[in-house]
């Protein structure tokens, strides 16, 4: 017996050593939470029930549908306005911890402001988080996902100081009718995409074209917006709740192009993470986002930097207010730089030229490159650079165009949290919370129902929008069933070029 046991210990040391993988054993850390996310304008049709207002992506949808690929609009998307039970069934089923979802500011207050509160529209907020709290199932609450009162745009929207205690007034009515069983919450998801998107080129609604301006002059406010949101928590709501509140950015990993690029990645962070995240943590903008941008302003004639600066007062407020460090990641991208910079050039304000590895196999985005090994990089990343926050990955996922044979999503959620349980267990990343994007597929912004993220199919050209499980779908209810990575049932990519994907 003595003798089988030294010969076992043995057997596992010399194992331990072939791979990392066998010292983390794919099996996710005691606690550890996994949900699933979706977004209010995405999924719950109804645009135009009751008393709702109309949003930006409404006005954006119906009046320019030129700029969704296939024209088409989220008035229906998947009918989860009605079929809400059906949908907190479905992810019990699963066996997720918790489902991210986020509120349509329209549907609550129709004016914009809080003159008006809808009941219906309230109410079914209510009735959501209700229905996940009665199933087990934690309700993580997204007060804005990129669909602001189309009122407010008419007045400048992220681009209006203003805004900033618009959004408060509105935070408020949250935090009252629903903070007694919300305690996550996300202020905003994704500002580096809503307003370089939204506010510097027709990507998204509002689809206004203001250059080098519009971006950074929306980001400022969100910070702003996000920051006294935080602080009226404090003082009115986090004693009695004792919730967390944080932003969630989209971020990319950048690499270096070669070793000679280090350099360039570290400012591609510092220009799409830092830009954000630096003020939350230190009080301000990056230095180098500062300095370059300032610079680049004055060649071209501007009196002052484009990017707006905070008064020590801001400073003071914006500083210290994200809980924890919320995020989505899908893909990478490899930076260098820009060889015009040398002859006195700027083509940027980074100073970058950002490209990928032809290498790395698509998605069914034009946008997307599989490289999970850039997710893992990613959490060291932020681990180095804000102290070791605890992290939540609030939307991973891949895109496809049709179909319930999944194969290459499985295996991207396979690489891609393999990467995250390292990232975890050898190298002390304090993850704490991971959602797969999607529950279902859903409106894809502007490339409308042409591509799919759910790991549950949608009719959606059917009125009754049916929904049908996946492969992904069964291969997440094992592994939430074990608390561990199942293995895959293919293991290479078998995506094609799509249209959209030049
Ligand atoms: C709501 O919008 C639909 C189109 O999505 C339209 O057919 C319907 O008449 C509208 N309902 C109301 C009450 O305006
Ligand atoms: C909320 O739930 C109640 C009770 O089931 C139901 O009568 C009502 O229609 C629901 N409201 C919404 C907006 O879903
Ligand atoms: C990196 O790439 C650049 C541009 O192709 C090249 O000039 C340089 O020599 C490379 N450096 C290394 C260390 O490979
Ligand atoms: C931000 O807060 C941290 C932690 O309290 C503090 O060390 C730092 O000095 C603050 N930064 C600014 C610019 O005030
Ligand atoms: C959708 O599902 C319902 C309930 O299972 C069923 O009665 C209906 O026929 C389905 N619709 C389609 C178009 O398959």
């Amino acid at each position: 017996m003595e003798r089988y046991v030294i010969t076992v210990t043995i057997f596992c040391a010399v194992i331990t050593r072939i791979s990392c993988c066998d010292i983390v054993k794919l099996t996710f850390p005691s606690g550890f939470k996994i949900g699933t996310a979706s977004a209010a304008y995405q999924v719950e049709g109804a645009w135009n029930i009751s008393d709702k207002g109309e949003n930006i992506w409404d006005h954006w949808t119906h009046n320019h549908p030129e700029y969704i690929r296939d024209g088409r609009n989220g008035d229906v998307a998947c009918n989860s306005y009605y079929k809400y039970k059906e949908d907190v069934a479905l992810i019990k089923s699963i066996g997720f911890d918790f489902y991210r979802f986020s509120v349509s500011w329209s549907r609550v207050l129709p004016t914009g402001f809080t003159n008006v509160i809808s009941e219906d529209g309230l109410q079914y907020y209510k009735n959501l988080t209700a229905e996940l709290v009665a199933n087990g199932i934690e309700p993580v609450v997204t007060i804005y996902h990129w669909d602001h009162p189309q009122v407010i745009e008419e007045m400048g929207g992220w681009t209006n100081e203003l805004i900033v205690d618009w959004f408060v007034a509105y935070a408020r009515v949250l935090f009252e009718a629903l903070g007694g069983s919300v305690k996550r919450w996300i202020t905003m998801n994704e500002p580096n995409s809503f307003c370089t998107d939204g506010y510097e080129d027709t990507v998204n609604a509002p689809g206004k074209v203001i250059t080098g301006i519009g971006k950074y002059l929306c980001a400022h406010n969100v910070l702003k917006a996000h920051a006294k949101t935080y602080r009226m928590y404090d003082e009115e709501f986090r004693d009695a709740q004792g919730g967390k509140l944080g932003i969630v950015l989209p971020i990319i990993t950048y690499l270096p192009y070669n070793s000679s690029y280090t350099e360039a990645a570290e400012v591609a962070f510092q220009f799409v993470t830092g830009w954000l995240a630096h003020p939350l943590y230190f009080g301000d903008y990056p230095e180098i986002m500062k300095t370059r941008v300032a610079l680049v302003s004055k060649s071209q004639g501007y009196p002052r930097s484009r990017l707006p600066e905070f008064s020590d007062e801001w400073i003071a407020i914006i500083n210290g207010t994200n809980d924890y460090f919320g995020f989505n990641h899908y893909t990478s991208r490899l930076v260098y730089d820009d060889p015009d910079e040398e002859l006195g050039i700027y083509n940027s304000d980074n100073g970058l030229i950002v490209t990928v590895d032809p290498s790395w196999p698509l998605g069914g985005s034009t946008w997307f490159y599989i490289y999970a090994a850039g997710f893992g990089e990613l959490f060291r990343q932020i681990r180095d650079e804000y102290s070791n926050p605890p992290v939540w990955v609030m939307e991973n996922g891949i895109s496809d165009a049709d179909g319930v044979d999944d194969y290459d999503r499985i295996n991207y959620f396979y690489e891609y949290v393999r990467e995250m349980l390292i990232a975890i267990k050898r190298d002390g990343c304090n993850v704490e919370g991971y959602a797969v994007w999607s529950i279902m597929d859903n409106f894809e912004w502007s490339a409308g129902y042409t591509e799919r993220f759910g790991i549950t199919y949608v009719e959606f050209d059917d009125a009754d929008t049916n929904r049908t499980a996946k492969l992904s779908q069964t291969w997440w209810t094992k592994v939430l069933s074990k608390r561990k990575l199942q293995s895959v049932p293919t293991s290479t990519y078998t995506r094609t070029r799509l249209p959209w994907q030049k």
